[in-house]
């Protein structure tokens, strides 16, 4: 049974104008155009049997023609109606064995006067149906349901969702935390799932269950009280950190003496990492290992040496007078600046990880924890990571240390041992800006990033990266995403980066952009058959997304001690 089966009488009108993938039809009753909509589906008769072109309609006008002769007839028409549609692929009747298969390529172009329906009531029903069939086979992603048709489900490929990096956008408050919990507790229920999200304000705490896991990076109070991975406080000690990232953690670049700073932590990191192994009887990571590998060393005797160094004295051009040593108080700076590090709370997960944080199968448990898919660890392949006591300056470098860590496992797991792995990067652009709002901090984060953008396809890393102000997350990471879920965008110059993102033939699809209503996306890429406005499903564990009803709040009773306990909390650094 094939599912169109149009009469000429029910034709829109003829194409008069075809281009590579639009064709503008011309409409001979002006009711029927009064009726059509902007992304609403029309089909086209193709120039092959057995087949129809699926159009989405992308512009409708109506012309008033001047007349050609004062003396004209009445027959001439005084208006043209027109209507543009952008080609978006074929439902064939049948491919092999199967009936009605719709691709989005477009098998056969359409001729100059073939008819042009519009896809509505049951036949819109039909063809919805034939989408959805073909997308839920196998591995599918559920989202939503089409606006087009609410019956309709929505499904994606979860492949080509994550093979070549997915974007999340739309304004504060569009609901892109509400789509990534959706797809988080899909992605949770799959055997062994791996995926990381990077919570920046603790939103996903309630996003509980099966397959997930909460990890938070240590805020002061974790380190107070001890708190270890087993208790889901991760640290990230300094010694994970690559040579640039520590170098822009200690250095002050406005320094005059910093490439001598530079130098010399260089040389003192190998010192103190080659100390490490020795003590450790670690020789055969000693024979090969470069400033980068994740060795610890100790930081304490590193500040030691560079002391050293900056009050050395050397013997000078005559006997028993000696002088300053070439580096003399040129470390000063560094070294305050170190300490001063090492001291910050805030700063406990980098530097107050104690022992435990400085053995050398730290790495192995650490990996394990936020690299483990849910049947290896047992317990969650999702992991949730609160980054919320992260201070902002430093979080761009602490974020993609996480996101290094996940890429060099990656590399380093021989072919045949590779499992996939999602990064989620929620508010992207805090950590992942657009190079021209970057700092030195910033540039070794999106250099990580784009380095998995680029290549992290071939070692199964894949990136979903969400933000509210596409406009400030960096251009080379957004341009290496193939699918797109695009919600409510007011900002303009977010629309605009948006719209140079989606294909040129859906032309002015991006246009209903500042309209989508809370929950709604145009979901556009290689995991979705249709490009598609799709109505997101709520998640069943929805995220704190801190909605506040103002007015509602303003008209009930506040609790006396609030501010005070806040002060308090800021003071201690937690909230109790
Ligand atoms: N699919 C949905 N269905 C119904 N309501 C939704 C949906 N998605 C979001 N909302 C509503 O919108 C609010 C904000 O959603 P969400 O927290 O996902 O926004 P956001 O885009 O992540 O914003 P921000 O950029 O500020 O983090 C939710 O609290 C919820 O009330
Ligand atoms: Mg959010």
């Amino acid at each position: 049974m094939t599912i169109f089966n149009f009469t000429d009488d029910q034709a829109l009108g003829t194409v008069s104008s075809v281009d590579t993938a639009t064709v503008i039809v011309e409409v001979d009753d002006s009711e029927q155009l009064k009726r059509l909509q902007v992304n609403r589906l029309a089909v086209l008769q193709s120039s092959k049997p057995g087949q129809h072109l699926i159009g989405l309609i992308s512009k409708v006008t109506r012309k008033r023609l001047v007349p050609r002769h004062d003396d004209s007839d009445e027959d001439e028409p005084s208006e043209q109606n027109l209507c543009k549609v952008a080609l978006i692929g074929s439902l064939l009747d049948a491919d092999g064995l199967k009936r009605n298969v719709f691709r989005r390529t477009l098998e056969s172009v359409p001729e100059i006067d073939a008819n042009c329906f519009s896809l509505e009531g049951e036949d819109l029903t039909a063809f919805m149906r034939v989408i959805s069939h073909a997308e839920g086979e196998g591995n599918s992603l559920v989202l939503g349901k089409y606006t087009l048709d609410e019956h309709a489900v929505a499904f994606l490929n979860g492949n080509k969702f994550f093979q070549r990096h997915a974007f999340i956008g739309g304004s504060t408050g569009a609901g892109k935390s509400w789509t990534t919990a959706k797809i988080i507790e899909q992605v949770a229920g799959l055997k062994s799932a791996n995926s990381i999200i990077f919570d920046l304000h603790g939103e996903y705490s309630p996003l509980t269950g099966d397959g997930i896991e909460h990890f938070k990076v240590a805020g002061p109070g974790d380190v107070d009280a001890g708190n270890t991975i087993a208790d889901g406080s991760i640290y990230l000690p300094y010694w994970l950190l690559s040579y640039e990232a520590l170098v822009s953690l200690f250095v002050d670049r406005s320094d005059q003496n910093a490439p001598n700073q530079a130098m010399i932590i260089a040389r003192e990191i190998n010192a103190a990492k080659t100390k490490y192994l020795q003590d450790g009887g670690h020789q055969d990571v000693l024979d090969n290992f470069t400033i980068d590998s994740p060795v610890p060393f100790n930081l304490a005797l590193l500040l030691d040496r560079l002391n050293d160094i900056n009050t050395e004295r050397v013997p000078g051009a005559t006997a028993n007078k000696d002088k300053a040593g070439e580096f003399n108080s040129k470390l000063s700076r560094m070294i305050s600046r170190l300490e001063n590090k090492i001291s910050d709370r805030r700063l406990g997960f980098l530097f107050q990880g104690g022992d435990d944080a400085l053995q050398f199968d730290y790495l192995n448990r650490l990996a394990d924890s936020l690299l483990g898919s849910s049947d290896e660890n047992g317990t969650g392949g999702v992991k949730i990571i609160d980054f919320s006591e992260v201070p902002s300056d430093v979080l761009p470098l602490i974020v993609s240390l996480v996101a290094r860590l996940s890429f060099s496992i990656q590399q380093w797991t021989p072919l045949d041992k590779r499992h996939p792995i999602a990064l989620m990067c929620d508010e992207a652009h805090l950590y992942i800006p657009s190079r021209n709002l970057a700092d030195s901090a910033d540039e070794i984060s999106i250099k990580i990033f784009e380095r998995i953008a680029k290549e992290g396809r071939k070692y199964g890393l894949s990136l979903v990266v969400i933000s509210q102000r596409p406009s400030e997350v960096n251009k080379t990471i957004l341009s290496q995403c193939s699918n797109f879920v695009a919600m409510r965008l007011t900002n303009s110059d977010d629309q605009a980066v948006i719209k140079k993102l989606l294909p040129d033939s859906l032309g002015s699809f991006s246009d209903i952009l500042p309209t989508l209503d809370t929950g709604e996306a145009l979901v556009v890429g290689d995991a979705s058959l249709l490009p598609s406005r799709i109505r997101i499903d709520e998640p069943v564990n929805k995220p704190n997304s801190g909605t506040i009803e103002f007015w509602q709040e303003w008209q009930s009773e506040v609790d006396p001690t609030r501010l005070s306990t806040a002060v308090d909390n800021w003071r201690k650094q937690k909230i109790g």
